[in-house]
């Protein structure tokens, strides 16, 4: 996840089905694209049920494990994964993204902007740094899916 609290900070963001399904994609890439981070990974991807499993394998206890799972790899849509890359990207992701409860999520932010239940909230943020190391590993696996990239942006911004 490059380095923490450097400018070459990577995190972990995905669209989830819903948000692919509501046609949110673009306008969720724009918020982070807006904010001055920079896109060094994105694919459309149906996940096996092996991967979803280990993405979430903390909450492996939970009630809704299985329906998360299942709506995650159903392949009604896919899940839009990125990597984006900046200064303090993992925190500030979760920022932008707002509370994991709907109720909970400020206006303004992506989830208290377009979402209603926990179950729907159409996008996902690695949650520490450790959490994004193992999530950038476990979808952006294969050598060369990560592009290393110079942003004129970068000397306004950083
Ligand atoms: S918990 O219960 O505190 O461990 O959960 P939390 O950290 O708040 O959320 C972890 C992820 O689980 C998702 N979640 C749910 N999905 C479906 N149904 C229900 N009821 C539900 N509750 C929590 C939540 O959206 C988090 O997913 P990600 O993709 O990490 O945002």
């Amino acid at each position: 996840a490059g380095v923490k609290g450097s400018f070459s900070e990577r995190t972990f963001i995905a669209v989830k089905p819903d948000g692919v399904q509501r046609g949110l994609v673009a306008k969720i890439i724009s918020r982070f694209e807006e904010r001055g981070y920079k896109l060094v990974g994105l694919k459309a991807v149906v996940p096996s049920k092996e991967l979803a499993e280990e993405h979430y394998a903390d909450l492996k206890s939970k009630p809704f494990f299985g329906g998360l799972v299942d709506y995650m790899t159903n392949g009604k849509a896919p899940v839009v994964a990125m990597v984006w890359e900046g200064k303090d990207v993992i925190r500030q992701g979760r920022v932008m993204i707002g509370a994991t409860n709907p109720l909970d999520a400020a206006p303004g932010t992506i989830r208290g902007q377009y979402t209603q239940v926990v179950g729907r909230n159409i996008v996902h943020g690695s949650d520490s740094f450790e959490s994004a190391e193992k999530e950038i590993g476990l979808w952006f696996g294969k050598a060369g899916e990560l592009i290393d990239w110079t942003s004129a942006n970068e000397q306004w911004i950083l």
